[in-house]
Protein backbone atom coordinates (compact mmCIF):
# COMPACT_ATOMS: atom_id res chain seq x y z
CA UNK A 1 0.00 0.00 0.00
CA UNK A 2 1.18 3.65 -0.77
CA UNK A 3 2.43 5.83 2.01
CA UNK A 4 2.05 9.07 1.79
CA UNK A 5 3.34 12.34 3.64
CA UNK A 6 2.45 16.02 3.68
CA UNK A 7 5.01 19.08 4.95
CA UNK A 8 3.52 22.20 6.38
CA UNK A 9 5.89 24.97 6.16
CA UNK A 10 6.71 28.07 7.59
CA UNK A 11 8.90 31.41 7.26
CA UNK A 12 11.64 31.91 4.95
CA UNK A 13 13.55 30.50 1.90
CA UNK A 14 15.63 28.25 4.02
CA UNK A 15 12.90 26.45 5.34
CA UNK A 16 11.39 26.09 2.18
CA UNK A 17 14.55 24.49 1.26
CA UNK A 18 14.86 22.75 4.10
CA UNK A 19 11.43 20.91 3.64
CA UNK A 20 12.79 20.03 0.03
CA UNK A 21 15.53 18.24 2.17
CA UNK A 22 12.61 16.64 4.14
CA UNK A 23 10.75 15.45 1.62
CA UNK A 24 14.04 13.68 0.60
CA UNK A 25 14.33 11.95 3.45
CA UNK A 26 10.39 10.70 3.07
CA UNK A 27 11.24 10.06 -0.23
CA UNK A 28 13.59 7.65 0.88
CA UNK A 29 11.36 5.79 3.08
CA UNK A 30 8.76 4.82 0.46
CA UNK A 31 6.57 8.21 1.34
CA UNK A 32 5.21 10.08 -1.94
CA UNK A 33 3.57 13.57 -1.49
CA UNK A 34 -0.33 14.33 -1.00
CA UNK A 35 -2.10 17.51 -1.20
CA UNK A 36 -4.18 17.10 1.73
CA UNK A 37 -3.20 16.53 5.26
CA UNK A 38 -6.42 14.11 5.77
CA UNK A 39 -4.88 11.49 3.30
CA UNK A 40 -1.19 11.62 5.06
CA UNK A 41 0.10 8.90 7.07
CA UNK A 42 3.13 11.25 7.59
CA UNK A 43 2.58 14.50 8.65
CA UNK A 44 5.48 17.24 9.53
CA UNK A 45 5.63 20.61 10.30
CA UNK A 46 9.01 22.51 9.78
CA UNK A 47 8.68 25.68 11.81
CA UNK A 48 9.67 29.41 12.18
CA UNK A 49 9.91 30.93 15.27
CA UNK A 50 11.84 34.31 13.96
CA UNK A 51 8.43 36.64 14.71
CA UNK A 52 5.60 35.58 17.07
CA UNK A 53 2.98 35.71 14.18
CA UNK A 54 4.92 32.64 12.57
CA UNK A 55 5.10 30.97 15.31
CA UNK A 56 1.55 31.20 16.58
CA UNK A 57 0.81 30.14 12.99
CA UNK A 58 2.32 26.69 13.70
CA UNK A 59 0.79 26.16 16.86
CA UNK A 60 -2.50 26.95 15.75
CA UNK A 61 -1.93 24.68 12.96
CA UNK A 62 -0.94 21.73 15.62
CA UNK A 63 -3.47 22.19 17.62
CA UNK A 64 -5.89 21.71 14.83
CA UNK A 65 -5.04 18.41 13.70
CA UNK A 66 -6.15 16.69 17.26
CA UNK A 67 -9.25 15.41 15.89
CA UNK A 68 -7.87 13.77 12.84
CA UNK A 69 -5.19 11.87 15.02
CA UNK A 70 -7.78 10.93 17.25
CA UNK A 71 -8.98 9.42 14.19
CA UNK A 72 -6.01 8.10 12.41
CA UNK A 73 -3.98 6.59 15.63
CA UNK A 74 -1.30 5.56 13.16
CA UNK A 75 -0.56 8.94 11.41
CA UNK A 76 2.54 10.41 12.59
CA UNK A 77 2.79 13.90 13.17
CA UNK A 78 6.64 14.95 13.61
CA UNK A 79 7.32 18.79 14.80
CA UNK A 80 10.59 20.52 13.55
CA UNK A 81 12.74 23.49 12.79
CA UNK A 82 13.24 26.72 14.54
CA UNK A 83 10.72 26.86 16.88
CA UNK A 84 11.04 23.36 18.55
CA UNK A 85 15.24 25.03 18.78
CA UNK A 86 14.53 27.12 21.08
CA UNK A 87 15.86 26.57 24.67
CA UNK A 88 12.70 24.73 26.20
CA UNK A 89 10.31 24.68 23.59
CA UNK A 90 10.10 21.15 22.64
CA UNK A 91 9.05 20.09 26.43
CA UNK A 92 6.68 23.24 26.31
CA UNK A 93 5.36 21.90 22.65
CA UNK A 94 5.23 18.20 24.32
CA UNK A 95 2.93 19.39 27.03
CA UNK A 96 0.28 21.22 24.84
CA UNK A 97 0.41 18.80 22.04
CA UNK A 98 1.22 15.58 23.52
CA UNK A 99 -0.65 13.69 20.17
CA UNK A 100 3.04 14.62 18.56
CA UNK A 101 5.05 12.11 17.86
CA UNK A 102 8.05 13.01 17.01
CA UNK A 103 9.81 15.76 17.91
CA UNK A 104 13.63 17.37 16.35
CA UNK A 105 15.03 20.99 15.98
CA UNK A 106 17.01 22.78 12.95
CA UNK A 107 20.26 20.94 13.85
CA UNK A 108 19.12 16.83 13.69
CA UNK A 109 17.30 17.03 10.45
CA UNK A 110 18.78 15.23 8.46
CA UNK A 111 18.19 12.49 10.94
CA UNK A 112 14.81 12.44 10.71
CA UNK A 113 14.61 9.14 9.42
CA UNK A 114 16.03 7.56 11.87
CA UNK A 115 13.51 9.17 14.15
CA UNK A 116 10.87 7.87 12.62
CA UNK A 117 12.17 4.41 12.34
CA UNK A 118 12.33 4.62 16.36
CA UNK A 119 8.77 6.14 16.25
CA UNK A 120 7.60 3.17 14.93
CA UNK A 121 9.27 0.94 16.74
CA UNK A 122 8.20 2.86 20.53
CA UNK A 123 5.45 3.83 21.79
CA UNK A 124 6.08 7.07 23.05
CA UNK A 125 6.78 10.39 21.49
CA UNK A 126 10.76 10.69 20.12
CA UNK A 127 11.80 14.07 21.34
CA UNK A 128 15.06 14.83 20.56
CA UNK A 129 16.55 18.02 19.76
CA UNK A 130 20.55 18.09 19.34
CA UNK A 131 22.52 21.49 21.19
CA UNK A 132 25.00 21.55 19.20
CA UNK A 133 25.29 22.36 15.26
CA UNK A 134 27.59 20.16 14.23
CA UNK A 135 28.93 20.32 11.05
CA UNK A 136 27.25 21.07 7.35
CA UNK A 137 24.62 18.29 6.11
CA UNK A 138 26.29 17.42 2.79
CA UNK A 139 24.58 14.45 2.75
CA UNK A 140 21.30 15.60 2.18
CA UNK A 141 19.35 15.09 -0.91
CA UNK A 142 16.44 17.17 -1.48
CA UNK A 143 13.85 16.35 -3.50
CA UNK A 144 13.45 19.91 -5.02
CA UNK A 145 9.46 21.38 -5.58
CA UNK A 146 10.51 24.46 -7.92
CA UNK A 147 11.59 24.00 -10.88
CA UNK A 148 12.56 26.06 -12.91
CA UNK A 149 14.19 27.14 -9.57
CA UNK A 150 16.55 25.32 -7.69
CA UNK A 151 17.95 26.63 -4.13
CA UNK A 152 21.48 25.86 -2.91
CA UNK A 153 22.92 26.46 1.01
CA UNK A 154 25.95 27.52 0.57
CA UNK A 155 26.41 29.06 4.49
CA UNK A 156 24.27 27.77 7.60
CA UNK A 157 23.98 29.56 10.61
CA UNK A 158 25.24 33.19 11.39
CA UNK A 159 27.41 35.02 13.89
CA UNK A 160 26.22 38.31 13.87
CA UNK A 161 23.76 38.71 17.06
CA UNK A 162 21.71 41.05 15.08
CA UNK A 163 19.91 42.49 18.86
CA UNK A 164 16.43 41.57 17.91
CA UNK A 165 17.31 38.48 15.89
CA UNK A 166 16.72 34.42 17.21
CA UNK A 167 18.58 32.81 14.29
CA UNK A 168 22.20 32.69 15.84
CA UNK A 169 20.71 30.82 18.92
CA UNK A 170 18.86 28.43 16.83
CA UNK A 171 20.40 27.76 13.60
CA UNK A 172 24.09 28.24 15.24
CA UNK A 173 27.41 29.28 14.37
CA UNK A 174 28.17 30.14 10.64
CA UNK A 175 29.44 27.15 8.74
CA UNK A 176 30.49 27.50 4.98
CA UNK A 177 30.33 24.20 2.68
CA UNK A 178 33.16 23.46 0.48
CA UNK A 179 33.11 25.57 -2.66
CA UNK A 180 33.61 22.62 -4.63
CA UNK A 181 30.51 20.79 -3.45
CA UNK A 182 28.43 23.72 -4.28
CA UNK A 183 29.76 24.09 -7.67
CA UNK A 184 29.34 20.52 -8.29
CA UNK A 185 25.48 20.99 -6.96
CA UNK A 186 24.99 23.80 -9.33
CA UNK A 187 26.76 21.96 -12.17
CA UNK A 188 24.58 19.36 -11.81
CA UNK A 189 21.30 21.12 -11.27
CA UNK A 190 21.81 23.21 -14.42
CA UNK A 191 22.74 19.62 -16.30
CA UNK A 192 19.24 18.50 -15.10
CA UNK A 193 17.85 21.60 -16.71
CA UNK A 194 17.27 24.18 -13.82
CA UNK A 195 17.21 27.59 -15.31
CA UNK A 196 17.63 29.39 -12.09
CA UNK A 197 19.79 28.88 -9.27
CA UNK A 198 19.55 31.06 -5.91
CA UNK A 199 22.71 30.59 -3.39
CA UNK A 200 21.14 30.74 0.37
CA UNK A 201 22.61 31.91 3.33
CA UNK A 202 21.90 34.26 6.42
CA UNK A 203 24.70 36.43 5.28
CA UNK A 204 26.23 35.28 1.87
CA UNK A 205 28.65 37.98 1.73
CA UNK A 206 30.73 36.50 4.54
CA UNK A 207 30.71 32.91 3.07
CA UNK A 208 34.10 30.76 3.87
CA UNK A 209 35.57 33.93 6.22
CA UNK A 210 38.40 32.59 8.38
CA UNK A 211 38.93 29.43 6.16
CA UNK A 212 41.20 29.10 3.02
CA UNK A 213 38.48 28.65 0.26
CA UNK A 214 37.41 30.71 -1.83
CA UNK A 215 35.68 34.27 -1.31
CA UNK A 216 31.61 34.69 -2.32
CA UNK A 217 32.30 36.95 -5.31
CA UNK A 218 34.62 34.37 -6.56
CA UNK A 219 32.29 31.23 -6.04
CA UNK A 220 29.63 33.48 -7.94
CA UNK A 221 31.89 34.13 -10.76
CA UNK A 222 32.91 30.08 -10.66
CA UNK A 223 29.14 29.04 -11.16
CA UNK A 224 28.72 31.80 -13.70
CA UNK A 225 30.71 30.11 -15.80
CA UNK A 226 29.52 26.82 -16.02
CA UNK A 227 28.18 26.32 -19.24
CA UNK A 228 24.20 27.12 -20.42
CA UNK A 229 21.82 29.32 -19.95
CA UNK A 230 20.67 29.68 -16.65
CA UNK A 231 20.43 32.97 -13.67
CA UNK A 232 21.83 32.79 -10.31
CA UNK A 233 21.04 34.65 -7.83
CA UNK A 234 21.76 34.96 -3.72
CA UNK A 235 20.42 35.69 -0.37
CA UNK A 236 20.67 36.77 1.58
CA UNK A 237 23.44 39.95 2.03
CA UNK A 238 24.39 41.61 4.89
CA UNK A 239 25.56 45.70 4.18
CA UNK A 240 28.53 45.78 6.23
CA UNK A 241 30.13 42.57 3.93
CA UNK A 242 29.07 44.00 0.92
CA UNK A 243 31.91 44.59 -1.11
CA UNK A 244 32.61 46.74 -4.50
CA UNK A 245 34.12 43.27 -5.80
CA UNK A 246 30.78 42.19 -5.22
CA UNK A 247 29.03 44.72 -7.23
CA UNK A 248 31.75 44.41 -10.42
CA UNK A 249 31.24 40.59 -10.41
CA UNK A 250 27.47 41.19 -10.86
CA UNK A 251 28.15 44.14 -13.34
CA UNK A 252 30.90 41.37 -15.37
CA UNK A 253 28.14 38.66 -15.66
CA UNK A 254 24.91 38.68 -17.25
CA UNK A 255 23.81 35.78 -15.86
CA UNK A 256 24.07 37.05 -12.60
CA UNK A 257 20.52 39.05 -11.87
CA UNK A 258 20.34 42.87 -11.03
CA UNK A 259 18.60 42.28 -8.15
CA UNK A 260 20.25 42.44 -4.93
CA UNK A 261 18.47 41.92 -1.61
CA UNK A 262 20.12 44.12 1.08
CA UNK A 263 18.12 44.42 4.19
CA UNK A 264 18.68 47.90 6.00
CA UNK A 265 16.44 47.62 8.93
CA UNK A 266 15.96 50.93 9.76
CA UNK A 267 17.29 54.53 8.92
CA UNK A 268 17.92 55.95 12.08
CA UNK A 269 21.10 55.33 13.17
CA UNK A 270 20.71 55.25 16.94
CA UNK A 271 18.48 52.22 16.10
CA UNK A 272 20.76 50.72 14.07
CA UNK A 273 23.87 50.78 16.82
CA UNK A 274 20.90 49.13 19.12
CA UNK A 275 20.13 46.60 16.98
CA UNK A 276 24.12 46.02 16.27
CA UNK A 277 23.86 45.98 12.91
CA UNK A 278 27.99 47.09 12.40
CA UNK A 279 26.75 50.10 10.06
CA UNK A 280 25.31 53.32 9.54
CA UNK A 281 22.64 54.75 7.42
CA UNK A 282 25.77 56.33 5.64
CA UNK A 283 27.61 53.27 5.46
CA UNK A 284 24.29 52.18 3.76
CA UNK A 285 24.05 54.75 1.18
CA UNK A 286 27.65 54.64 -0.03
CA UNK A 287 26.89 50.91 -0.54
CA UNK A 288 23.97 51.42 -2.63
CA UNK A 289 26.19 54.20 -4.71
CA UNK A 290 28.75 51.54 -5.18
CA UNK A 291 26.46 49.00 -6.26
CA UNK A 292 24.29 51.81 -8.51
CA UNK A 293 27.97 52.64 -9.93
CA UNK A 294 28.62 49.32 -11.31
CA UNK A 295 25.25 48.12 -11.80
CA UNK A 296 23.13 50.60 -12.64
CA UNK A 297 19.60 49.57 -13.36
CA UNK A 298 20.16 46.90 -10.10
CA UNK A 299 16.57 46.35 -8.61
CA UNK A 300 17.53 46.76 -4.95
CA UNK A 301 15.03 45.34 -2.21
CA UNK A 302 15.73 45.10 1.58
CA UNK A 303 13.79 44.34 5.03
CA UNK A 304 12.49 46.87 7.34
CA UNK A 305 11.69 46.85 10.98
CA UNK A 306 9.61 49.43 13.06
CA UNK A 307 9.10 49.70 16.67
CA UNK A 308 12.51 48.81 17.43
CA UNK A 309 12.64 49.28 21.20
CA UNK A 310 13.43 52.95 22.01
CA UNK A 311 12.38 53.79 18.21
CA UNK A 312 11.29 57.33 18.31
CA UNK A 313 9.00 59.54 15.80
CA UNK A 314 12.12 60.71 14.30
CA UNK A 315 13.98 57.56 14.38
CA UNK A 316 10.56 56.25 12.19
CA UNK A 317 11.43 59.21 9.62
CA UNK A 318 14.36 58.54 9.14
CA UNK A 319 13.63 55.07 7.51
CA UNK A 320 10.87 56.39 5.81
CA UNK A 321 13.15 59.28 4.16
CA UNK A 322 15.85 56.88 3.62
CA UNK A 323 13.16 54.29 1.74
CA UNK A 324 12.40 57.79 -0.16
CA UNK A 325 16.14 58.30 -1.44
CA UNK A 326 17.40 54.35 -2.13
CA UNK A 327 13.82 54.18 -3.88
CA UNK A 328 13.44 50.04 -3.37
CA UNK A 329 12.08 48.42 -5.86
CA UNK A 330 10.18 46.21 -2.76
CA UNK A 331 10.80 45.53 0.31
CA UNK A 332 9.29 43.46 3.27
CA UNK A 333 8.19 45.02 6.52
CA UNK A 334 8.03 44.11 9.73
CA UNK A 335 6.09 44.87 13.39
CA UNK A 336 9.30 43.96 16.18
CA UNK A 337 8.70 41.25 17.53
CA UNK A 338 10.45 40.21 21.13
CA UNK A 339 11.92 37.02 21.08
CA UNK A 340 12.85 35.40 24.48
CA UNK A 341 16.23 35.08 24.74
CA UNK A 342 17.73 38.15 22.51
CA UNK A 343 19.65 41.36 23.75
CA UNK A 344 16.39 43.46 22.46
CA UNK A 345 13.93 41.57 25.02
CA UNK A 346 15.30 42.75 27.78
CA UNK A 347 15.81 46.29 26.31
CA UNK A 348 13.20 48.83 28.47
CA UNK A 349 11.45 51.37 25.64
CA UNK A 350 9.50 48.51 24.02
CA UNK A 351 7.15 50.29 21.78
CA UNK A 352 3.28 50.66 22.59
CA UNK A 353 1.44 48.02 19.84
CA UNK A 354 -0.59 50.77 18.42
CA UNK A 355 2.75 52.96 17.89
CA UNK A 356 4.04 50.08 15.76
CA UNK A 357 0.80 49.62 14.16
CA UNK A 358 0.83 52.84 12.94
CA UNK A 359 4.49 53.19 12.08
CA UNK A 360 3.83 50.13 10.02
CA UNK A 361 0.93 51.40 7.84
CA UNK A 362 2.65 54.45 6.95
CA UNK A 363 5.32 52.39 6.47
CA UNK A 364 3.93 49.94 3.93
CA UNK A 365 2.19 52.83 2.13
CA UNK A 366 5.70 54.62 1.05
CA UNK A 367 6.53 51.17 0.31
CA UNK A 368 3.96 50.15 -2.40
CA UNK A 369 4.02 53.36 -3.91
CA UNK A 370 7.52 52.68 -4.31
CA UNK A 371 6.70 49.62 -6.16
CA UNK A 372 3.97 50.62 -7.57
CA UNK A 373 6.22 53.63 -9.39
CA UNK A 374 8.86 50.92 -10.20
CA UNK A 375 6.52 48.52 -12.04
CA UNK A 376 5.30 51.39 -13.68
CA UNK A 377 8.57 52.06 -15.41
CA UNK A 378 8.42 48.46 -17.77
CA UNK A 379 5.24 48.90 -19.30
CA UNK A 380 5.74 49.09 -23.14
CA UNK A 381 9.19 47.17 -22.46
CA UNK A 382 9.94 44.07 -23.28
CA UNK A 383 11.32 41.87 -20.95
CA UNK A 384 12.71 38.62 -20.23
CA UNK A 385 10.40 36.42 -18.46
CA UNK A 386 11.72 32.66 -17.01
CA UNK A 387 8.39 31.09 -16.92
CA UNK A 388 7.88 29.48 -13.58
CA UNK A 389 4.40 28.38 -13.17
CA UNK A 390 0.70 28.79 -14.15
CA UNK A 391 -1.99 29.99 -12.48
CA UNK A 392 -5.12 28.20 -13.19
CA UNK A 393 -7.29 30.98 -11.22
CA UNK A 394 -6.38 33.42 -13.73
CA UNK A 395 -5.44 30.65 -16.56
CA UNK A 396 -2.06 33.24 -16.87
CA UNK A 397 1.47 31.46 -16.83
CA UNK A 398 3.86 33.69 -14.55
CA UNK A 399 7.58 34.15 -14.43
CA UNK A 400 9.77 36.83 -13.68
CA UNK A 401 12.35 39.22 -14.45
CA UNK A 402 15.98 39.17 -13.39
CA UNK A 403 14.67 42.19 -11.22
CA UNK A 404 12.63 39.93 -9.72
CA UNK A 405 9.20 41.20 -10.84
CA UNK A 406 6.44 38.75 -11.52
CA UNK A 407 4.81 39.26 -15.07
CA UNK A 408 1.72 37.19 -16.09
CA UNK A 409 0.95 36.20 -19.79
CA UNK A 410 -1.22 33.88 -22.17
CA UNK A 411 0.22 30.98 -23.89
CA UNK A 412 -1.48 28.18 -25.58
CA UNK A 413 1.41 25.72 -25.00
CA UNK A 414 3.09 24.97 -21.20
CA UNK A 415 6.80 27.17 -21.24
CA UNK A 416 7.08 26.64 -17.33
CA UNK A 417 10.98 26.44 -17.47
CA UNK A 418 11.25 28.86 -20.93
CA UNK A 419 13.24 32.23 -21.44
CA UNK A 420 10.46 34.13 -22.85
CA UNK A 421 10.52 37.82 -24.21
CA UNK A 422 7.45 38.98 -23.11
CA UNK A 423 5.41 42.64 -23.71
CA UNK A 424 4.85 44.49 -21.01
CA UNK A 425 1.13 45.99 -21.40
CA UNK A 426 0.45 47.08 -17.81
CA UNK A 427 1.27 47.27 -13.95
CA UNK A 428 -0.71 46.20 -11.04
CA UNK A 429 1.03 47.18 -8.38
CA UNK A 430 3.77 44.46 -7.74
CA UNK A 431 2.93 42.74 -10.67
CA UNK A 432 2.81 43.13 -14.68
CA UNK A 433 0.81 42.14 -17.30
CA UNK A 434 1.81 41.32 -21.05
CA UNK A 435 2.19 39.31 -24.18
CA UNK A 436 5.08 36.95 -24.86
CA UNK A 437 6.44 38.66 -28.31
CA UNK A 438 7.95 36.29 -30.82
CA UNK A 439 10.84 36.50 -32.66
N1 LIG B 1 11.09 41.11 14.79
C1 LIG B 1 10.72 41.57 13.57
N2 LIG B 1 11.39 41.26 12.44
C2 LIG B 1 12.47 40.46 12.55
N3 LIG B 1 13.34 39.99 11.62
C3 LIG B 1 14.25 39.21 12.25
N4 LIG B 1 14.00 39.18 13.57
C4 LIG B 1 12.90 39.95 13.79
C5 LIG B 1 12.15 40.30 14.94
N5 LIG B 1 12.49 39.88 16.16
C6 LIG B 1 13.25 40.33 10.20
C7 LIG B 1 14.48 41.10 9.74
C8 LIG B 1 15.21 40.09 8.89
C9 LIG B 1 14.06 39.27 8.34
C10 LIG B 1 14.43 37.93 7.82
O1 LIG B 1 13.18 39.16 9.44
O2 LIG B 1 14.04 42.19 8.95
O3 LIG B 1 15.99 40.66 7.88
FE1 LIG C 1 19.45 37.56 12.20
FE2 LIG C 1 21.18 39.56 11.84
FE3 LIG C 1 21.95 37.02 11.40
FE4 LIG C 1 20.23 38.21 9.71
S1 LIG C 1 22.36 38.82 10.08
S2 LIG C 1 20.05 36.11 10.58
S3 LIG C 1 19.03 39.50 11.10
S4 LIG C 1 21.35 37.90 13.37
Amino acid sequence: MEKYYHITTYGCQMNVHESEKIAGILAGLGYHACESIDDADIVVFNTCCIRENAENHAYGNIGMLKKLKAKKKDMIVAVGGCLTQQIGKAETLHKKFPYVDIIFGTHNLNKLGELILKKQNNKKPVIEIEENEGSVCEEDKPLRTSYPNAWINITYGCNNFCSYCIVPYVRGRERSRRSEDIIAEAKSLIGDGYKEITLLGQNVNSYANGTDDISFPELLQRIADIEGKFRLRFMTSHPKDFSEELAKVIAANDKICNNVHLPVQSGSNAVLKAMNRRYTREDYLKKIEILKKYVPDCAVTTDLIVGFPGESEEDFEDTLSLVREVGFSSAFTFVYSKREGTVAARMENQIPEEVSKDRIMRLVELVNANTREQSLQFVGKTVEILCEDYDEKKNLYLGRSEHGRMAYFKSPTNVVGEFLNVRINSANGVSLLGDIVKD
